[in-house]
């Protein structure tokens, strides 16, 4: 992608510089709700209804192979596992209710906007105050300024993954994103039956459910290239490749950790994906940078996993509408493939109901039965260049 190219959707800009990000940033959060850069479709018929894609199957109730839980046991082997039980429940529902951060633009147009309704409200004439009078009103406003800001605007903070909350988010998420990660191979699987991808680069990589989902995919991968900032996660997704012993090999060949994102753009990947990790970002100006970074090193499929929220709907038709954005320009194009077959702006934005999947799937059987469960994801699948004749 030649950045270049990007000037002529903001400010005609000569280069990606901080400043242009700062500003391309600004247009896109306004544009990432109302889709205005993106063609508009008017509603959803026969053809543009995700539900009716080629792609989408029903799949019976999905498990972790038997050879990851078995390493997954063996990691909780010595650990009580009614207190992580808790915890993971609650872990879960704290994940399933996270919202991506407000922005400062925004933040601060809030301030202002309540201020404004905190005046008209004491309805106090600043002239017949005395300066003593006015210190002490500004200070009464600005107190129930905030109060009313706090209780409106969502309080995002960054969760730092130690090793007892990474234990903690295996119990609770790896055997519902296993699922899901598989579903979404599956699809990808039947649309596109000749690909047999042979490298694989995993964004927020985690526990590894990314490399697990993909290595019971396709036989042919040889590299699993995992980014996970949590030194924590990354030890914990190596120990269960390990069976839970350091001294063991992998179970699967050609996985390798690190801890920070690399910029260099010269490796490509099949497959490049995020699953679950956008909405642990701190601002859309980071979520951008980090998207244009994994489209750049991706030569085939870009897979973009979240919640099945509005606030993970929203994230990734976010995510869908930049990536078509900065490719349109670009010789290399980009399409969607899944789950909407089209490339215009999503018609169930600003509608209530977000646009979400479902996949059944069995909890692990670790502090109790096994039980099945039905799990809600959002997602979009990019493929690098035009849509061709032919293709699904
Ligand atoms: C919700 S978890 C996703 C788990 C993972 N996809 C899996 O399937 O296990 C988000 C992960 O993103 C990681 N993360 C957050 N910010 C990051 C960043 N800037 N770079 C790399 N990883 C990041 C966190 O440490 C965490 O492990």
């Amino acid at each position: 992608m030649n950045p270049a190219g990007l000037c002529e959707i903001s400010c005609k800009f000569k280069s990606f510089d901080s400043k242009f990000l700062r500003l391309f940033t600004y247009s896109f959060r306004k544009f990432a709700t109302k889709s205005k850069l993106i063609p508009s479709l008017d509603g959803v018929n026969e053809e543009t209804n995700p539900k009716k894609h080629p792609g989408i199957m029903a799949l019976k109730s999905i498990e972790v192979p038997n050879k990851l839980l078995l390493a997954i046991t063996n990691v909780f082997k010595d650990q009580p596992i009614s207190v992580l039980s808790k915890n993971a429940e609650l872990l879960r529902n704290y994940l399933h209710s996270r919202k991506p951060p407000l922005e400062s633009g925004q933040l601060r147009q809030l301030i202002g906007e309540t201020g404004k309704l905190v005046e008209q409200e004491d309805g106090i004439d600043l002239t017949t105050l005395t300066d003593e009078e006015k210190a002490h009103l500004s200070k009464i406003r600005k107190s129930k300024v905030k109060k009313i800001v706090n209780q409106k605007v969502y309080n995002w903070s960054s969760i730092r993954y130690d090793d007892q909350s990474s234990r903690t988010y295996l119990l609770a998420r790896s055997a519902a994103e296993f699922a899901v990660l598989f579903k979404v191979f599956s699809e990808i699987k039947l649309m596109y039956p000749n690909f047999s991808p042979k490298t694989l680069f995993d964004f927020g990589s985690g526990i590894g459910t990314v490399s697990w989902a993909a290595w019971n995919s396709w036989k042919t991968l040889k590299e699993y290239f995992c980014v996970d900032s949590s030194k924590e996660m990354l030890d914990l997704a190596d120990l269960i490749l390990r069976n839970g012993n350091l001294m063991n090999d992998h179970i699967i060949n050609g996985v390798y950790f690190r801890q920070f994102l690399p910029s260099s753009q010269t490796l490509k990947y099949d497959l490049t994906v995020s699953a679950y990790s956008m909405m642990d970002l701190p601002s859309s100006k980071n979520r951008f940078e980090t998207l244009l970074n994994l489209w750049n090193k991706s030569s085939g499929f870009l897979i973009l996993i979240e919640n099945g929220t509005k606030a993970g709907f929203e994230m990734i038709n976010e995510a869908r509408d930049f990536i078509l954005e900065i490719s349109r320009n670009d010789d290399a194009g980009a399409h969607v493939v899944s789950p909407c077959p089209h490339n215009f702006a999503c018609p169930k934005i600003g509608l209530r109901k977000p646009c979400t999947f479902p996949v059944k799937y069995y909890t692990l059987p670790i502090g109790g039965e096994r039980v099945a469960r039905n799990e809600i994801f959002s997602y979009v699948v990019l493929k690098k260049g035009c849509h061709a004749a032919g293709e699904p």
